[in-house]
C-alpha cells in the first residue's frame, strides 16, 4: 500500500546523473543558447494558461532524459497513482493523503477504508456555499441583528497560511466583508486586531484541525472573553453560537468550547494542514470572494491534478520543475530556492509555500527508517518583484551561492494599468536576462568608455562591475491572476512537493519535528506559571532566570 522505497542514490540514474554532472557542472548557458537557436523551443510546457520556460536552466536533453529515468526507476507513475487513489502514504500517521479529492468532480468514487469520500466533500461544500452566501448577503446576522461586516479567521499554520494567502492574492474578486487573520499567540497580534473591531458585527471561523493547538486555542479564548466582555458589547453566552464557527476534525473539543453544532464545518484526517485550503479551511477564502470563486479555485486545482496525473513526465509542469530541482540541490548542492512572484497579491505566496515545502520535505530519516545519505528538502523563500530587486537580488546576481529561482509573472493585470504593468514586466523578463548572460568583461569596459571611465579608476572598478551570470531560473507566465489560474499554481506546488519526496524516499506528509518544541514550551510554561526553574541546560537557565526577574 505504500509508496516503493528506493534510496535514490543507488539507482544507475543517478551514478549517470553524477557523471554527467561533472561534465555539465562548468557549462555556460548563455554558450548552450548561442548553440542551439530552438532551446527555448525544446524546453518549455505550454498548458491552459500557462507557459513554463525552463530552458534557462544548466541543462541539455540528455540532463532530462536521465533526470526523466531516476523518476522513472524510482517508480514516480506508480506512486501518482498510489497518492491520488488514496493509498496510506503517509505510513507513519498511517493515513491517506487525499487533499485532491477535496477539488475532484462529484462523478469520481475515492475509497477511504472501502468508502466514497466524494458525497461527504460535496456535502460540506454545500454547506460552505449555504454559509457563505447566507453571510455576504446580510441575511445571517450577528446577535443584535445587523449584518456583518467583518470576519477573523483565528489560525495558525496550514489553518491560517493557505486562507491568508488566497485571500489577500484574490483581493480584487473580493467582497464588502473585512477579513483578518489571528494566528501567533502572541497577545500584541491579537489587541492589534480586537481594536478594529465591533463584535456585534464580527464572525469568528476557529481552524484547527486538532483543535488541540495552543496558540489557536489561547486565541480563540481571548477572543471569546472579549466578545461577552460588557465593555465592548452586550452579548451574551448563548451569542456565542450566532458570532463562532469551527473548522475541525475534532467535533467533541468544539462542541466543548461552545460552538453549535450546525457552525462546525468538518475535515478528514486525510487531508494534511499545509494541504487543507482546498477543504473548509478554505470557508474564509469563500467569504471573502464568495463561494463561486472559491470553487473555481478547486477547479483550477483540479484542472492541474489532472494534468499531473495523466501527463507524460516529459510535459508534465510538476514532474520537469521537481526534477530540475533535485538537479540543483542534489548535483550542484544549492541549498535553497526563490519563488518572486511579479504581482503584490502573492505577496504571501512564499510564507505559505514554505510551510508546504519544508515542513513536507524537511526529513533526514528515509522510508525504512534509516539516515539519508543526499540531501532533502530545499530552503524556500521569496518576495514579489521588483521590490525583491532592491532587496535581496544582488546576492543572487553576484553573491557566492547558487540560488535557482522560479519568477512567476502574468500576462494581463487586473485593472489594466497598461504603462505599469509594461514596467513591472519588463523588470521581470529582464532579470532572468540578467541572471543569464551577467554582464562580460568586455560589455564592462565598453560602459566605461562610453562613461568616460579610463585608466586606473576603469581598471579598478572593472571585476565589480563584472556579472557571470549563469544562474538558473524557471519563468512560469500565466495570462491572468483569476481564482481558477491560482489554484493550478498552488496545486503546481503541492505536485512538485510530492515527486520530491518519493525522489527523496521520504514521508512528505507528517510533520515529527514540530512536535518537540510544543512539548518544551508547555514545560516551561508550567516554570514560569510556578516561577520554578526545572532541570534545563545552563542557557535555558540563564536566560528565564532573567525573564522571571522582571
Ligand atoms: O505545528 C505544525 C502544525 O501541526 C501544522 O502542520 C498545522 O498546519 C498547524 O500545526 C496547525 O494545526 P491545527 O490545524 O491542528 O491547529
Amino acid at each position: 500500500m505504500g509508496l516503493q522505497n528506493t534510496n535514490p542514490t543507488t539507482t544507475v540514474a543517478w551514478r549517470k546523473l553524477q557523471n554527467h554532472f561533472s561534465q555539465m557542472q562548468n557549462n555556460s548557458i548563455k554558450e548552450m543558447f548561442e548553440n542551439d537557436a530552438s532551446r527555448a523551443n525544446n524546453f518549455h510546457i505550454k498548458w491552459n494558461d500557462f507557459l513554463v520556460d525552463y530552458s534557462k536552466n544548466n541543462i541539455n536533453q540528455e540532463t532530462i532524459d536521465l533526470l526523466l529515468e531516476l523518476a522513472q526507476e524510482v517508480n514516480l507513475k506508480e506512486a501518482i497513482a498510489k497518492y491520488f487513489q488514496g493509498d496510506l502514504i503517509n505510513q507513519t500517521e498511517n493515513r491517506a493523503v487525499l487533499h485532491t479529492a477535496l477539488r475532484s468532480s462529484k462523478d469520481k468514487t475515492i475509497l477511504v477504508d472501502g468508502k466514497n469520500v466524494i458525497p461527504e466533500i460535496f456535502e460540506v461544500k454545500n454547506k460552505i456555499e449555504l454559509f457563505s452566501n447566507e453571510v455576504i448577503s446580510g441575511e445571517r446576522k450577528g446577535y443584535t441583528g445587523k449584518p456583518f461586516t467583518d470576519v477573523v479567521n483565528i489560525g495558525i499554520g496550514g489553518s491560517d497560511l493557505g486562507p491568508a494567502m488566497v485571500v489577500e492574492a484574490l483581493q480584487y474578486y473580493s467582497n464588502h466583508l473585512k477579513v483578518h487573520f489571528v494566528s501567533n499567540v502572541d497577545g500584541d497580534h491579537i489587541n492589534e486586531i480586537i481594536k478594529k473591531l465591533n463584535p456585534e458585527t464580527t464572525l469568528f471561523v476557529i481552524v484547527s484541525k486538532t483543535f488541540t493547538t495552543q496558540e489557536t486555542l489561547t486565541n480563540s479564548e481571548t477572543i471569546r472573553t472579549w466578545f461577552l466582555s460588557r465593555k465592548f458589547g452586550t452579548a451574551k453566552q448563548e451569542d456565542v453560537a450566532k458570532h463562532f464557527v469551527a473548522v475541525s476534525t475534532n467535533i467533541q473539543k468544539v462542541t466543548d468550547f461552545g460552538i453549535d453544532s450546525n457552525n462546525i464545518f468538518p475535515m478528514w484526517d486525510w487531508v494534511g494542514g499545509r494541504f487543507s485550503l482546498w477543504s473548509a479551511v478554505g470557508l474564509t477564502i469563500s467569504l471573502a470572494v464568495g463561494f463561486e470563486n472559491f470553487d473555481d479555485l478547486l477547479k483550477g486545482a483540479n484542472q492541474m491534478d489532472e494534468h499531473f496525473s495523466e501527463t507524460k513526465f516529459d510535459q508534465n509542469i510538476p514532474v520537469v520543475l521537481a526534477l530540475l530541482s533535485i538537479w540543483y540541490n542534489n548535483f550542484f548542492g544549492a541549498e535553497s530556492e526563490a519563488l518572486i512572484p511579479y504581482t503584490q497579491y502573492l505577496q504571501k505566496l512564499a510564507p505559505y509555500l514554505q510551510q508546504g515545502i519544508m515542513e513536507s520535505n524537511g526529513k533526514s530519516i528515509d522510508r525504512d527508517g534509516k539516515m539519508v545519505n543526499y540531501q532533502t528538502g530545499t530552503i524556500i523563500w521569496g518576495e514579489p518583484g521588483t521590490n525583491s530587486q532592491h532587496a535581496f537580488f544582488q546576492l543572487i546576481h553576484q553573491g557566492t551561492k547558487l540560488i535557482p529561482t522560479d519568477f512567476i509573472g502574468y500576462v494581463k493585470p487586473l485593472y489594466g494599468n497598461k504603462d505599469h504593468h509594461d514596467k513591472l514586466m519588463s523588470n521581470f523578463f529582464a532579470q532572468t536576462e540578467a541572471l543569464l548572460n551577467g554582464k562580460s568583461e568586455e560589455q564592462v569596459m565598453e560602459e566605461f568608455e562610453k562613461q568616460g571611465i579610463s585608466g586606473e579608476k576603469a581598471k579598478f572598478l572593472k571585476p565589480f562591475k563584472v556579472f557571470t551570470g549563469n544562474k538558473p531560473t524557471n519563468t512560469i507566465l500565466v495570462d491572468k491572476l483569476t481564482p481558477k489560474s491560482l489554484g493550478s499554481l498552488i496545486a503546481l506546488y503541492e505536485h512538485k512537493i510530492f515527486v520530491q519526496g518519493v525522489i527523496w524516499n521520504i514521508f512528505s506528509y507528517d510533520q515529527w519535528g514540530v512536535e518537540l518544541g510544543k512539548q518544551l514550551a508547555n514545560s516551561i510554561l508550567e516554570d514560569i506559571n510556578t516561577s520554578e526553574i526545572k532541570k534545563h541546560d545552563s542557557s535555558t537557565t540563564f536566560l528565564l532566570k532573567h525573564f522571571l526577574a522582571k
